[in-house]
Protein backbone atom coordinates (compact mmCIF):
# COMPACT_ATOMS: atom_id res chain seq x y z
CA UNK A 1 0.00 0.00 0.00
CA UNK A 2 1.36 3.66 -0.91
CA UNK A 3 2.55 5.93 1.99
CA UNK A 4 -0.07 8.19 3.36
CA UNK A 5 -0.15 12.12 3.31
CA UNK A 6 -2.61 13.73 5.19
CA UNK A 7 -2.57 17.42 4.35
CA UNK A 8 -4.68 20.21 6.20
CA UNK A 9 -5.36 23.73 5.56
CA UNK A 10 -6.71 26.42 8.36
CA UNK A 11 -10.26 26.45 8.21
CA UNK A 12 -11.59 29.88 7.05
CA UNK A 13 -13.59 32.32 9.07
CA UNK A 14 -17.13 32.27 6.65
CA UNK A 15 -18.10 35.56 7.67
CA UNK A 16 -17.11 37.67 5.03
CA UNK A 17 -16.19 36.32 1.19
CA UNK A 18 -13.09 34.66 0.60
CA UNK A 19 -10.11 37.01 -0.05
CA UNK A 20 -6.62 36.27 -1.95
CA UNK A 21 -5.03 35.27 1.29
CA UNK A 22 -7.70 32.01 1.50
CA UNK A 23 -6.45 31.99 -2.45
CA UNK A 24 -2.97 31.24 -1.64
CA UNK A 25 -3.29 29.14 0.51
CA UNK A 26 -5.96 26.69 -0.69
CA UNK A 27 -3.93 27.03 -3.87
CA UNK A 28 -0.55 26.07 -2.16
CA UNK A 29 -1.92 23.27 -0.09
CA UNK A 30 -3.32 21.64 -3.39
CA UNK A 31 0.14 21.81 -4.89
CA UNK A 32 1.47 20.01 -2.25
CA UNK A 33 -1.48 17.54 -2.49
CA UNK A 34 -1.33 16.87 -6.18
CA UNK A 35 2.31 16.86 -5.82
CA UNK A 36 2.85 13.89 -3.45
CA UNK A 37 -0.01 11.98 -5.23
CA UNK A 38 2.17 12.27 -8.21
CA UNK A 39 4.53 11.12 -6.22
CA UNK A 40 2.54 7.70 -5.07
CA UNK A 41 1.41 8.91 -1.92
CA UNK A 42 -2.14 8.23 -0.42
CA UNK A 43 -3.20 11.66 0.20
CA UNK A 44 -5.91 12.91 2.04
CA UNK A 45 -6.51 16.44 1.57
CA UNK A 46 -8.63 18.31 4.47
CA UNK A 47 -9.67 21.60 4.61
CA UNK A 48 -13.35 23.85 5.33
CA UNK A 49 -14.72 26.32 7.32
CA UNK A 50 -14.15 27.77 11.25
CA UNK A 51 -18.12 28.63 11.88
CA UNK A 52 -18.12 29.42 15.42
CA UNK A 53 -17.46 32.03 17.81
CA UNK A 54 -18.12 35.46 18.77
CA UNK A 55 -17.07 37.05 14.91
CA UNK A 56 -19.38 35.21 13.32
CA UNK A 57 -22.10 35.87 15.56
CA UNK A 58 -21.55 39.89 15.50
CA UNK A 59 -20.95 39.26 11.56
CA UNK A 60 -24.07 37.46 11.36
CA UNK A 61 -26.11 39.92 13.78
CA UNK A 62 -24.98 43.25 11.84
CA UNK A 63 -26.70 41.84 8.67
CA UNK A 64 -29.42 40.74 10.60
CA UNK A 65 -29.10 37.29 10.20
CA UNK A 66 -28.77 33.83 12.15
CA UNK A 67 -25.17 32.57 12.00
CA UNK A 68 -25.83 29.82 10.19
CA UNK A 69 -27.35 31.16 7.47
CA UNK A 70 -24.84 33.36 6.91
CA UNK A 71 -22.29 30.16 7.40
CA UNK A 72 -24.81 28.29 4.60
CA UNK A 73 -24.36 31.43 2.33
CA UNK A 74 -20.54 32.02 2.68
CA UNK A 75 -19.31 28.29 2.61
CA UNK A 76 -21.10 28.14 -0.42
CA UNK A 77 -18.89 30.72 -2.13
CA UNK A 78 -15.99 29.05 -0.23
CA UNK A 79 -16.58 26.47 -2.01
CA UNK A 80 -17.28 27.74 -5.49
CA UNK A 81 -13.82 29.11 -5.34
CA UNK A 82 -12.05 25.72 -4.05
CA UNK A 83 -13.84 24.52 -7.61
CA UNK A 84 -12.51 27.38 -9.69
CA UNK A 85 -8.97 27.04 -8.43
CA UNK A 86 -9.38 23.25 -8.88
CA UNK A 87 -8.27 22.70 -5.17
CA UNK A 88 -8.51 18.69 -5.38
CA UNK A 89 -9.65 18.45 -1.73
CA UNK A 90 -11.22 14.98 -0.08
CA UNK A 91 -12.71 16.32 2.39
CA UNK A 92 -14.27 19.89 2.87
CA UNK A 93 -14.99 20.03 6.83
CA UNK A 94 -17.38 22.70 8.26
CA UNK A 95 -16.93 22.53 12.10
CA UNK A 96 -21.34 22.94 12.77
CA UNK A 97 -21.13 19.52 11.26
CA UNK A 98 -22.74 17.07 14.64
CA UNK A 99 -20.10 14.74 13.52
CA UNK A 100 -17.52 17.61 14.57
CA UNK A 101 -19.68 19.16 17.87
CA UNK A 102 -19.34 15.31 19.02
CA UNK A 103 -15.23 15.27 18.25
CA UNK A 104 -14.95 18.80 19.83
CA UNK A 105 -16.90 17.09 23.02
CA UNK A 106 -14.50 14.38 23.15
CA UNK A 107 -11.51 15.73 23.06
CA UNK A 108 -12.89 18.31 25.99
CA UNK A 109 -13.73 15.20 27.93
CA UNK A 110 -9.96 13.28 27.54
CA UNK A 111 -8.87 16.89 28.68
CA UNK A 112 -11.01 17.16 31.70
CA UNK A 113 -10.15 13.45 32.53
CA UNK A 114 -6.56 14.07 32.69
CA UNK A 115 -7.35 16.78 35.32
CA UNK A 116 -6.56 19.42 33.11
CA UNK A 117 -9.36 22.02 32.64
CA UNK A 118 -10.75 23.88 35.92
CA UNK A 119 -13.69 26.46 36.44
CA UNK A 120 -12.44 30.20 36.87
CA UNK A 121 -12.90 33.14 36.02
CA UNK A 122 -11.26 35.52 32.86
CA UNK A 123 -10.37 39.08 33.25
CA UNK A 124 -8.42 40.01 29.83
CA UNK A 125 -8.09 41.87 26.87
CA UNK A 126 -10.34 39.84 24.04
CA UNK A 127 -9.37 40.31 20.24
CA UNK A 128 -12.69 39.42 18.52
CA UNK A 129 -11.05 40.02 15.33
CA UNK A 130 -8.45 37.26 16.31
CA UNK A 131 -10.87 35.38 18.15
CA UNK A 132 -7.54 35.07 21.08
CA UNK A 133 -7.17 36.11 24.28
CA UNK A 134 -3.94 38.69 25.08
CA UNK A 135 -1.47 39.15 27.76
CA UNK A 136 -1.08 43.18 29.07
CA UNK A 137 2.03 43.01 27.87
CA UNK A 138 1.14 41.97 24.21
CA UNK A 139 -0.32 44.96 23.46
CA UNK A 140 0.14 48.23 21.48
CA UNK A 141 -0.93 51.41 21.28
CA UNK A 142 -3.19 52.59 18.22
CA UNK A 143 -2.84 56.31 16.95
CA UNK A 144 -5.70 57.17 19.16
CA UNK A 145 -4.32 55.71 22.27
CA UNK A 146 -6.52 52.85 22.06
CA UNK A 147 -5.20 49.31 22.72
CA UNK A 148 -4.70 46.97 19.92
CA UNK A 149 -3.37 43.34 19.79
CA UNK A 150 0.24 42.70 18.09
CA UNK A 151 -1.81 41.67 15.18
CA UNK A 152 -3.23 45.50 15.02
CA UNK A 153 -6.57 44.35 16.04
CA UNK A 154 -8.73 45.90 18.58
CA UNK A 155 -9.13 44.54 22.37
CA UNK A 156 -11.82 44.49 24.28
CA UNK A 157 -11.83 44.40 28.79
CA UNK A 158 -13.33 40.39 29.11
CA UNK A 159 -14.70 39.68 32.37
CA UNK A 160 -16.54 36.17 32.65
CA UNK A 161 -17.08 32.94 34.44
CA UNK A 162 -14.56 30.33 32.30
CA UNK A 163 -13.17 26.88 32.26
CA UNK A 164 -9.20 26.92 31.89
CA UNK A 165 -6.84 24.69 30.64
CA UNK A 166 -3.88 23.89 32.64
CA UNK A 167 -1.50 25.41 29.50
CA UNK A 168 1.19 26.45 32.09
CA UNK A 169 1.83 22.85 32.69
CA UNK A 170 3.42 22.09 29.41
CA UNK A 171 5.57 24.46 29.27
CA UNK A 172 8.43 21.85 29.44
CA UNK A 173 7.05 19.30 27.11
CA UNK A 174 6.03 21.83 24.50
CA UNK A 175 10.04 23.48 24.30
CA UNK A 176 11.17 19.38 24.50
CA UNK A 177 9.14 18.55 21.25
CA UNK A 178 10.42 21.92 19.82
CA UNK A 179 14.03 20.56 20.70
CA UNK A 180 13.48 17.04 19.89
CA UNK A 181 11.48 17.98 16.41
CA UNK A 182 13.27 20.76 14.94
CA UNK A 183 11.43 20.65 12.18
CA UNK A 184 7.86 20.65 13.61
CA UNK A 185 7.58 24.63 13.04
CA UNK A 186 8.54 25.67 9.87
CA UNK A 187 9.75 27.45 8.37
CA UNK A 188 13.07 28.74 11.05
CA UNK A 189 12.02 31.97 11.51
CA UNK A 190 8.52 31.04 12.80
CA UNK A 191 10.17 28.53 15.02
CA UNK A 192 12.04 31.11 16.93
CA UNK A 193 9.58 33.40 17.52
CA UNK A 194 7.55 30.14 18.91
CA UNK A 195 10.55 29.38 20.85
CA UNK A 196 10.34 32.96 22.24
CA UNK A 197 7.20 33.08 23.15
CA UNK A 198 7.14 29.60 25.08
CA UNK A 199 10.02 30.32 27.02
CA UNK A 200 8.68 33.41 28.01
CA UNK A 201 5.94 31.35 30.48
CA UNK A 202 2.80 30.15 29.79
CA UNK A 203 -0.71 31.73 30.88
CA UNK A 204 -3.58 29.18 31.45
CA UNK A 205 -5.75 29.48 28.79
CA UNK A 206 -9.64 30.37 29.03
CA UNK A 207 -11.41 27.56 27.00
CA UNK A 208 -14.96 28.26 27.64
CA UNK A 209 -17.54 31.55 26.71
CA UNK A 210 -20.69 32.18 29.05
CA UNK A 211 -21.86 35.54 27.23
CA UNK A 212 -22.91 34.01 24.10
CA UNK A 213 -23.76 31.05 22.81
CA UNK A 214 -22.80 30.24 19.30
CA UNK A 215 -20.25 27.16 20.06
CA UNK A 216 -19.94 23.84 20.76
CA UNK A 217 -21.30 22.90 24.12
CA UNK A 218 -19.35 22.36 26.85
CA UNK A 219 -20.08 18.81 28.22
CA UNK A 220 -21.79 18.76 31.44
CA UNK A 221 -21.33 22.53 31.70
CA UNK A 222 -25.13 24.38 30.59
CA UNK A 223 -24.23 28.36 29.43
CA UNK A 224 -20.97 27.26 28.60
CA UNK A 225 -19.72 26.91 24.56
CA UNK A 226 -15.87 25.75 23.74
CA UNK A 227 -13.36 28.87 23.04
CA UNK A 228 -13.69 28.67 19.04
CA UNK A 229 -10.34 27.61 18.24
CA UNK A 230 -10.15 24.33 20.89
CA UNK A 231 -13.15 22.98 18.26
CA UNK A 232 -11.76 24.69 15.15
CA UNK A 233 -8.49 23.34 16.22
CA UNK A 234 -10.05 19.86 16.77
CA UNK A 235 -11.31 20.03 12.87
CA UNK A 236 -8.11 17.86 11.73
CA UNK A 237 -8.77 15.05 13.86
CA UNK A 238 -12.86 15.08 13.30
CA UNK A 239 -11.97 14.72 9.63
CA UNK A 240 -10.40 11.68 9.93
CA UNK A 241 -12.63 9.97 12.15
CA UNK A 242 -11.88 10.90 15.73
CA UNK A 243 -13.28 9.63 18.14
CA UNK A 244 -14.33 6.54 16.87
CA UNK A 245 -10.53 6.01 15.46
CA UNK A 246 -11.60 3.47 12.23
CA UNK A 247 -9.59 2.76 9.62
CA UNK A 248 -9.11 6.88 8.11
CA UNK A 249 -8.08 7.47 11.70
CA UNK A 250 -5.30 4.22 11.75
CA UNK A 251 -4.34 5.39 8.24
CA UNK A 252 -3.99 9.37 8.23
CA UNK A 253 -2.92 10.68 12.04
CA UNK A 254 -1.22 11.90 13.06
CA UNK A 255 -1.43 14.25 9.77
CA UNK A 256 1.81 15.38 8.12
CA UNK A 257 1.42 18.88 7.46
CA UNK A 258 -0.27 21.58 8.62
CA UNK A 259 -0.28 24.75 6.31
CA UNK A 260 -1.78 27.47 8.00
CA UNK A 261 -0.73 31.36 8.08
CA UNK A 262 1.87 33.22 10.06
CA UNK A 263 -0.88 34.99 12.10
CA UNK A 264 -1.95 31.67 13.43
CA UNK A 265 0.82 30.00 13.79
CA UNK A 266 0.41 30.21 18.23
CA UNK A 267 -2.97 28.38 18.14
CA UNK A 268 -0.89 25.50 15.74
CA UNK A 269 2.43 25.29 17.16
CA UNK A 270 1.58 25.55 21.27
CA UNK A 271 -2.22 25.46 22.43
CA UNK A 272 -2.71 22.82 19.55
CA UNK A 273 0.04 19.85 20.62
CA UNK A 274 -0.64 20.82 24.35
CA UNK A 275 -4.30 19.66 23.67
CA UNK A 276 -3.26 16.76 22.06
CA UNK A 277 -0.54 15.66 24.73
CA UNK A 278 -3.65 16.54 27.14
CA UNK A 279 -5.66 13.80 25.22
CA UNK A 280 -2.85 11.55 24.75
CA UNK A 281 -3.20 11.69 20.93
CA UNK A 282 0.17 11.75 18.75
CA UNK A 283 0.99 15.45 17.38
CA UNK A 284 1.01 16.56 13.67
CA UNK A 285 4.61 15.89 12.27
CA UNK A 286 4.91 19.92 10.80
CA UNK A 287 3.25 23.24 10.92
CA UNK A 288 4.18 25.45 8.03
CA UNK A 289 3.39 29.14 8.52
CA UNK A 290 3.54 30.72 5.28
CA UNK A 291 3.64 34.22 5.09
CA UNK A 292 0.72 36.73 4.03
CA UNK A 293 -0.13 38.02 0.37
CA UNK A 294 0.13 41.62 0.14
CA UNK A 295 -1.51 44.02 -2.85
CA UNK A 296 1.85 45.93 -4.00
CA UNK A 297 3.07 45.57 -0.52
CA UNK A 298 -0.17 47.06 1.56
CA UNK A 299 -1.88 44.89 3.45
CA UNK A 300 -5.34 44.37 2.45
CA UNK A 301 -8.67 45.20 4.75
CA UNK A 302 -12.53 45.75 4.25
CA UNK A 303 -11.66 49.42 5.92
CA UNK A 304 -8.68 50.30 3.38
CA UNK A 305 -11.39 49.42 0.29
CA UNK A 306 -8.57 47.16 -1.41
CA UNK A 307 -9.88 43.66 -1.05
CA UNK A 308 -9.58 41.38 -4.60
CA UNK A 309 -11.94 38.68 -4.86
CA UNK A 310 -9.96 35.97 -5.76
CA UNK A 311 -12.63 34.49 -8.02
CA UNK A 312 -12.42 37.42 -10.45
CA UNK A 313 -8.47 37.26 -10.92
CA UNK A 314 -9.06 33.52 -11.62
CA UNK A 315 -11.47 34.40 -13.63
CA UNK A 316 -9.84 37.10 -15.27
CA UNK A 317 -6.85 35.98 -15.97
CA UNK A 318 -7.31 32.41 -15.98
CA UNK A 319 -6.61 29.47 -12.91
CA UNK A 320 -3.42 28.20 -13.96
CA UNK A 321 -2.00 31.25 -14.50
CA UNK A 322 -2.72 32.58 -11.29
CA UNK A 323 -1.92 29.21 -9.54
CA UNK A 324 1.25 30.19 -11.15
CA UNK A 325 1.89 33.26 -10.39
CA UNK A 326 1.45 32.75 -6.63
CA UNK A 327 3.51 30.03 -6.39
CA UNK A 328 6.54 31.27 -8.75
CA UNK A 329 6.62 35.08 -7.22
CA UNK A 330 6.21 34.84 -3.59
CA UNK A 331 9.18 32.36 -1.78
CA UNK A 332 7.32 30.57 -0.20
CA UNK A 333 7.04 31.20 3.67
CA UNK A 334 7.73 34.38 3.31
CA UNK A 335 5.62 37.58 2.68
CA UNK A 336 4.88 38.54 -0.86
CA UNK A 337 3.03 41.19 -3.23
CA UNK A 338 0.95 41.00 -6.41
CA UNK A 339 -0.63 43.00 -8.45
CA UNK A 340 -2.40 43.32 -11.82
CA UNK A 341 0.71 44.04 -13.44
CA UNK A 342 2.44 41.34 -11.68
CA UNK A 343 0.44 38.52 -12.88
CA UNK A 344 0.39 39.49 -16.27
CA UNK A 345 4.39 40.50 -17.08
CA UNK A 346 5.19 37.02 -15.19
CA UNK A 347 2.38 34.95 -16.96
CA UNK A 348 3.07 36.23 -20.54
CA UNK A 349 6.63 36.01 -20.26
CA UNK A 350 6.76 32.32 -19.02
CA UNK A 351 3.54 30.62 -19.72
CA UNK A 352 2.97 32.30 -23.00
CA UNK A 353 6.26 33.34 -24.35
CA UNK A 354 8.40 30.72 -22.98
CA UNK A 355 6.51 27.57 -21.90
CA UNK A 356 3.52 28.07 -24.27
CA UNK A 357 5.40 29.16 -27.11
CA UNK A 358 7.72 26.18 -26.96
CA UNK A 359 4.88 23.63 -26.89
CA UNK A 360 2.77 25.71 -30.30
CA UNK A 361 6.18 26.19 -32.09
CA UNK A 362 7.22 21.92 -31.69
CA UNK A 363 3.81 20.82 -32.64
CA UNK A 364 3.07 22.99 -35.33
CA UNK A 365 6.22 22.71 -37.09
CA UNK A 366 5.73 18.40 -36.55
CA UNK A 367 2.27 19.38 -38.25
CA UNK A 368 3.51 21.00 -41.06
CA UNK A 369 6.99 18.84 -41.61
CA UNK A 370 6.32 15.58 -40.50
CA UNK A 371 2.66 15.40 -41.17
CA UNK A 372 1.37 15.36 -37.79
CA UNK A 373 3.59 12.08 -36.69
CA UNK A 374 5.98 12.26 -33.97
CA UNK A 375 8.98 11.40 -34.26
CA UNK A 376 11.23 9.73 -30.99
CA UNK A 377 13.81 12.16 -29.72
CA UNK A 378 16.97 12.14 -31.69
CA UNK A 379 20.01 10.53 -30.45
CA UNK A 380 22.74 13.64 -31.43
CA UNK A 381 25.38 14.80 -28.39
CA UNK A 382 23.22 18.02 -27.84
CA UNK A 383 19.95 16.49 -27.87
CA UNK A 384 21.28 14.23 -25.01
CA UNK A 385 22.25 17.19 -23.52
CA UNK A 386 19.14 19.11 -23.60
CA UNK A 387 17.40 16.17 -22.42
CA UNK A 388 19.08 16.08 -19.84
CA UNK A 389 19.42 18.99 -18.61
CA UNK A 390 15.31 19.52 -18.53
CA UNK A 391 15.44 15.37 -16.88
CA UNK A 392 18.18 17.70 -14.17
CA UNK A 393 15.39 20.24 -13.84
CA UNK A 394 12.80 17.70 -12.99
CA UNK A 395 14.65 16.20 -10.10
CA UNK A 396 15.23 19.96 -8.54
CA UNK A 397 12.01 20.95 -8.87
CA UNK A 398 11.25 17.36 -7.35
CA UNK A 399 13.69 18.22 -4.54
CA UNK A 400 12.59 21.66 -4.10
CA UNK A 401 8.94 21.01 -3.76
CA UNK A 402 9.74 18.06 -1.38
CA UNK A 403 10.33 20.89 0.88
CA UNK A 404 8.05 23.24 0.18
CA UNK A 405 10.04 26.10 -1.96
CA UNK A 406 8.08 26.22 -5.07
CA UNK A 407 9.51 29.46 -6.40
CA UNK A 408 12.73 27.61 -6.49
CA UNK A 409 11.47 24.80 -7.96
CA UNK A 410 9.93 26.68 -10.93
CA UNK A 411 12.52 28.26 -11.16
CA UNK A 412 15.20 25.38 -11.97
CA UNK A 413 11.99 24.59 -14.79
CA UNK A 414 12.05 27.85 -16.25
CA UNK A 415 15.74 26.99 -16.76
CA UNK A 416 14.58 24.11 -18.72
CA UNK A 417 12.49 25.87 -20.43
CA UNK A 418 14.88 28.51 -21.49
CA UNK A 419 17.25 26.18 -22.59
CA UNK A 420 14.81 24.13 -24.72
CA UNK A 421 14.03 27.44 -26.55
CA UNK A 422 17.65 28.01 -27.28
CA UNK A 423 17.84 24.55 -28.51
CA UNK A 424 15.07 25.15 -31.02
CA UNK A 425 17.16 28.47 -32.30
CA UNK A 426 20.32 26.79 -32.48
CA UNK A 427 19.23 23.84 -34.02
CA UNK A 428 17.13 26.01 -36.32
CA UNK A 429 14.95 22.62 -37.64
CA UNK A 430 13.09 25.17 -40.25
CA UNK A 431 16.32 25.28 -42.09
CA UNK A 432 16.69 21.56 -42.13
CA UNK A 433 14.05 20.65 -43.82
CA UNK A 434 15.44 20.52 -47.32
CA UNK A 435 19.22 19.70 -46.19
CA UNK A 436 18.71 17.28 -43.92
CA UNK A 437 15.07 16.25 -42.81
CA UNK A 438 16.37 13.04 -40.59
CA UNK A 439 18.17 15.97 -38.87
CA UNK A 440 15.15 17.91 -38.37
CA UNK A 441 12.81 14.86 -37.66
CA UNK A 442 14.97 14.04 -34.84
CA UNK A 443 15.53 17.81 -33.70
CA UNK A 444 11.50 18.28 -33.54
CA UNK A 445 11.18 14.92 -31.62
CA UNK A 446 13.91 16.00 -29.17
CA UNK A 447 11.94 18.86 -28.27
CA UNK A 448 8.41 16.75 -28.10
CA UNK A 449 10.23 14.64 -25.54
CA UNK A 450 11.53 17.54 -23.51
CA UNK A 451 8.00 19.57 -23.93
CA UNK A 452 6.31 16.29 -22.70
CA UNK A 453 8.58 16.10 -19.28
CA UNK A 454 8.29 19.82 -18.57
CA UNK A 455 4.83 19.06 -18.48
CA UNK A 456 4.47 16.51 -16.50
CA UNK A 457 6.71 17.93 -14.40
CA UNK A 458 4.81 20.95 -13.60
CA UNK A 459 0.89 19.27 -13.37
CA UNK A 460 0.99 19.90 -9.67
CA UNK A 461 1.28 23.51 -10.32
CA UNK A 462 -1.30 23.98 -13.45
CA UNK A 463 -3.13 21.05 -13.63
CA UNK A 464 -5.62 21.80 -16.11
CA UNK A 465 -3.16 23.25 -18.77
CA UNK A 466 -1.05 20.57 -18.23
CA UNK A 467 -3.80 17.47 -18.36
CA UNK A 468 -4.61 19.14 -21.35
CA UNK A 469 -1.58 19.20 -22.80
CA UNK A 470 -0.66 15.70 -21.96
CA UNK A 471 -3.85 14.27 -23.14
CA UNK A 472 -3.44 16.07 -26.41
CA UNK A 473 0.55 14.34 -26.86
CA UNK A 474 -1.15 11.26 -25.64
CA UNK A 475 -3.80 11.54 -28.50
CA UNK A 476 -1.15 12.10 -31.31
CA UNK A 477 1.10 9.47 -30.08
CA UNK A 478 -2.52 6.67 -30.08
CA UNK A 479 -3.86 7.96 -33.64
CA UNK A 480 -0.48 8.48 -34.86
CA UNK A 481 -1.03 12.06 -35.82
CA UNK A 482 -0.58 14.61 -33.58
CA UNK A 483 -3.19 17.66 -34.33
CA UNK A 484 -2.86 21.24 -35.09
CA UNK A 485 -1.77 22.86 -31.80
CA UNK A 486 -4.16 25.34 -30.09
CA UNK A 487 -2.83 27.58 -28.14
CA UNK A 488 -2.66 27.16 -23.76
CA UNK A 489 -1.76 30.37 -22.54
CA UNK A 490 -3.72 33.32 -24.36
CA UNK A 491 -1.56 36.70 -23.83
CA UNK A 492 -3.05 38.29 -20.60
CA UNK A 493 -3.55 42.51 -20.94
CA UNK A 494 -4.30 45.14 -18.16
CA UNK A 495 -7.89 46.17 -18.06
CA UNK A 496 -6.98 49.75 -19.43
CA UNK A 497 -5.02 48.15 -22.31
CA UNK A 498 -8.12 45.91 -23.34
CA UNK A 499 -10.28 48.92 -23.02
N1 LIG B 1 -10.45 30.28 11.36
C1 LIG B 1 -9.08 30.59 11.60
C2 LIG B 1 -8.20 29.37 11.36
C3 LIG B 1 -8.58 28.14 12.15
S1 LIG B 1 -7.58 26.78 11.76
C4 LIG B 1 -7.95 25.64 12.95
C5 LIG B 1 -8.62 31.70 10.67
N2 LIG B 1 -9.40 31.94 9.60
S2 LIG B 1 -9.11 33.06 8.51
O1 LIG B 1 -10.19 32.96 7.57
O2 LIG B 1 -8.91 34.33 9.14
O3 LIG B 1 -7.76 32.70 7.82
C6 LIG B 1 -7.62 31.45 7.17
C7 LIG B 1 -6.19 31.26 6.71
O4 LIG B 1 -5.86 32.26 5.75
C8 LIG B 1 -5.16 31.37 7.83
O5 LIG B 1 -4.15 30.38 7.67
C9 LIG B 1 -4.57 32.74 7.61
O6 LIG B 1 -3.26 32.86 8.05
C10 LIG B 1 -4.62 32.83 6.10
N3 LIG B 1 -4.57 34.22 5.64
C11 LIG B 1 -5.38 35.26 6.01
N4 LIG B 1 -4.96 36.39 5.36
C12 LIG B 1 -3.91 36.10 4.56
C13 LIG B 1 -3.16 36.80 3.61
N5 LIG B 1 -3.34 38.09 3.34
N6 LIG B 1 -2.21 36.09 2.93
C14 LIG B 1 -2.02 34.75 3.11
N7 LIG B 1 -2.72 34.08 3.99
C15 LIG B 1 -3.62 34.73 4.79
O7 LIG B 1 -7.60 32.30 10.93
Amino acid sequence: MSQPYYITTAINYPNGRPHIGHAYEAIAADVIARFHRAQGRDVFFQTGTDEHGLKMAQAARSEGVEPIEMADRMVSIFKEMDDLLDISYDRFIRTTEPAHHAASQAIWRAMAEKGDLYLGRYEGWYSVRDEAFYEESELTGGEGGEKLSPQGTPVEWTVEESWFFKLSAYQDRLLKLYAEQPDFILPESRRNEVLRFVEGGLQDLSVSRTSFDWGVPVPDSPGHVMYVWLDALTNYITGVGYPDRGEQWQRYWPADLHLIGKDVVRFHAVYWPAFLMSADLPLPKHVFGHGHVLLRGEKMSKSAGNVVDPLKLARRFGTDALRYFLMREISFGQDGSYSEEAIVTRCNAELANSFGNLAQRTFSMIGKNLDGVLPPAGEASDDATLLEQVRSAGETLTREFERLSFSSGLDAWMGAVFACNAYVDTQAPWALKKSDPERMAAVLGTLAFAVELLTQAVVPVIPSSAARLLAYIEEGRASGRIAAPQPLFPRLELEEAAA
